[in-house]
């Protein structure tokens, strides 16, 4: 008998599109939960985080595969578990002490007993004095304080939590994970262990015990770690970094094998990437051309990590614009360090037309869609064809959302380059007038 909460074995989710077409969302994944264990689940937007912890939960039911809890199918008796969300996901119309009552209620618990668990959770979360209190007179940290309660006051084996501090001002996210962090420590909080989804890397290596790494199209596990730090950690010490830059590498070059976890010899799971149709990272070319110049005026190279410093961003906001000039060959990332590669430097400095004309070249060579439109454009006598022909397309390779972000992020593209225009009106892609004018007289 194996001594996880929870096993997942082999589960995998599809979603049905509307023309019946299926998109594998998660591919068949193994994964256990065990006691005692802070787990930080990373991976970029869309891989299927929030998917696979609805799974876990039992909210959802795995397209194949199974989940166990303590070797039992759930399904059978829904395990004991709470999620916090991200939005909240309060009751506007209940004040603080009847939000945190009401998971109770619903769960038979008489009112005497639920009242002195809710005041009991609220004075563990520092809600005390906020009883009567309605969600709308609350600030985001406070209203999260009582998502904190809800969760915790019907005693959940396992505490999930889906981007807990993303709607949260910096500083009152880390206030609120400090916090959290001192709860599980010092063994108030009754739950045995705690599975955050997050895309914020630092969170991951401030929080977790382990680590897992989503990839997506299709969610697979790439990495999936230990983190032997002792808390309180510090973000500037020499091995919170290696973690740091050991994900960022990990997140960055989705289709390489994961390296070695610091410290350790080989990843504890690793499975060779399936080669899918190229996705292009949502990027748009004002932030390609802002990284690029930042690079070239900082003399070509920079860690990644200082470079999310420099550039005051979000992780999940600059890995695709890295991964987007890594793409069109401006720029290369090895051992955590961006390097402008010759290109990227000609782009840098060179004027506003002659960087459309080296985004062209660089899209040409490099990403496969907008080949096939430029040569379907080219192909076709009146130069034009309607959007939904490249819909198509996409809808083969991704769920319905995916193909309007690949979509815009090609439109984008593409248009920058001048490889092709967009007339909204009656939905087409018109092929663009040559980048150099050919004077009528000169035509062969
Ligand atoms: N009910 C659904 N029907 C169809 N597709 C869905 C459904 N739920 C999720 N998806 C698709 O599954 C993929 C994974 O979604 P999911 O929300 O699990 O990703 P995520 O990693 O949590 O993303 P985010 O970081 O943006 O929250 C996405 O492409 C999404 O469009
Ligand atoms: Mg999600």
């Amino acid at each position: 008998m194996s001594d996880a909460i929870i096993q997942a074995r082999a589960v995998e989710k599809f979603y049905t599109q509307p023309d019946g077409n299926r998109i594998e969302v998660i591919a068949p994944t193994d994964l256990d939960v065990s006691a005692g264990k802070i787990i930080c689940l990373l991976g970029p937007s869309g891989s299927g985080k929030s998917t696979f912890l609805r799974m876990l939960t039992g909210l959802s039911t795995p397209s194949s595969g199974e989940v166990l809890w303590h070797g039992k199918p759930v399904g059978n008796e829904p395990p004991n578990v709470a999620i916090v969300f991200q939005s909240f996901a309060l009751f506007p119309w209940l004040n603080v002490l009847q939000n945190v009552e009401a998971p109770l209620e619903a769960r038979g618990v008489a009112p005497i007993e639920r009242r002195k668990r809710a005041l009991k959770t609220l004075d563990t979360v520092g809600l005390d004095g906020f009883e009567t209190a309605y969600p709308k007179e609350l600030s985001g940290g406070m209203k999260q304080r009582v998502g904190f309660a809800r969760a915790l006051v019907v005693e959940p084996e396992v505490l999930f939590m889906d981007e807990p501090f993303s709607a949260l001002d910096v500083l009152t996210a880390e206030t609120l994970r400090r916090e959290l962090l001192e709860l599980w420590l010092s063994k108030k909080m009754p739950t045995s262990a705690i599975f955050v989804v997050t895309h914020n890397i630092e969170e991951a290596v401030l929080l977790a015990d382990r680590v897992i790494v989503l990839g997506k199209n299709p969610g697979r596990i790439r990495s999936d770690f230990e983190i032997g730090l002792a808390h309180p950690r510090d973000r500037k010490s020499g091995k919170f970094v290696e973690f740091v830059d050991y994900i960022y590498k990990i997140m960055t070059q989705p289709d390489a094998e994961p390296a070695n976890v610091p410290g350790q010899v080989r990843p504890a799971s690793t499975k060779p990437p399936r080669q899918k149709y190229q996705m292009l990272p949502h990027a748009r070319t004002a932030g390609i051309s802002g990284l690029l110049e930042i690079l070239n005026d900082g003399g070509g190279h920079d860690d990644l990590y200082r470079l999310a410093e420099k550039l005051a961003m979000d992780v999940d906001d600059l890995l695709p614009i890295i991964e987007s000039a890594t793409i069109l060959g401006f720029a290369t990332l090895t051992e955590g360090d961006v390097q402008i590669t010759l290109e990227g430097i000609a782009f840098a400095e060179a004027d506003i037309q002659a960087r459309k004309m080296l985004f062209r070249e660089a899209a040409l060579k490099h990403v496969a869609i907008l080949q096939c439109i430029e040569s379907v454009l080219k192909a076709k006598a009146d130069h034009s064809i309607s959007d939904e022909f490249f819909h198509d397309i996409l809808d083969e390779h991704f769920s319905s959302d995916e193909v309007e972000r690949q979509f815009e992020t090609a439109m984008n593209w593409g248009r920058y380059a001048e490889i092709f225009d967009h007339d909204p009106q009656n939905a087409r892609l018109v092929l663009s007038e040559p980048l150099v004018e050919i004077h009528p007289a000169t035509k062969p």
